[in-house]
């Protein structure tokens, strides 16, 4: 056993635990934050995604051991927040969200991206979330939401193309 000391969606938290403890685990079952979804559980699938210092990670490949004096921000902390709302707008607005259990990843994700980089090109923006699987097929109202949040920056790359003509 060993003893965990980090910040968790903005507060000090301590736990005990192993050190091969997940923490997909850690924060559902010591934590009571289910928002984060066991999915593939082997990191393939996006449903775990949370936030480890800014960057986002599968919550099922991270080990209680890599989380010491880290910073873990999840989709509860992330659905209250107001940088969060321009993709929670547009994956409801273009139909995204079926039966749920992949949105959670998708808004730890697309946040995250539109945070860093909120003009992408048009073929990275083709690639955003193909870390995250819609195991309902949503993946029209997921391109959709993609061309509302980044549109503008797709557009300015189709006109650069065609002026190039
Ligand atoms: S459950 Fe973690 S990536 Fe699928
Ligand atoms: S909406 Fe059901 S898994 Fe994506």
């Amino acid at each position: 056993m060993m003893d965990l000391s980090f910040v968790l969606n903005g507060n000090a938290v301590a736990c005990s635990c192993t050190p091969g403890r997940r923490l997909l685990d850690l924060l559902r079952e010591e934590f009571a934050l289910t928002g984060a979804k066991p999915g593939c559980e082997i990191g393939r699938c996006g449903a775990c995604m949370v936030w480890l210092d800014d960057e986002p990670v599968n919550a099922c490949l991270v080990m209680a051991w890599q989380l010491e004096g880290r910073r873990v921000t999840t989709i509860e902390a992330l659905a209250a927040a107001p940088s969060s709302e321009p993709v929670r707008d547009a994956l409801s607005r273009c139909g995204a969200v079926q039966c749920g259990y992949c949105s959670a990843g998708m808004v730890m994700t697309l946040t995250h991206l539109h945070l860093r980089e909120p003009r992408p090109d048009a073929r990275e923006a083709a690639s955003l979330a193909c870390g995250n699987l819609c195991r309902c097929t949503g993946y029209g109202g997921l391109k959709r939401t993609i061309d509302v949040l980044f549109g503008v920056a797709q557009e300015a790359t189709v006109g650069r193309s065609a002026s190039r003509r």
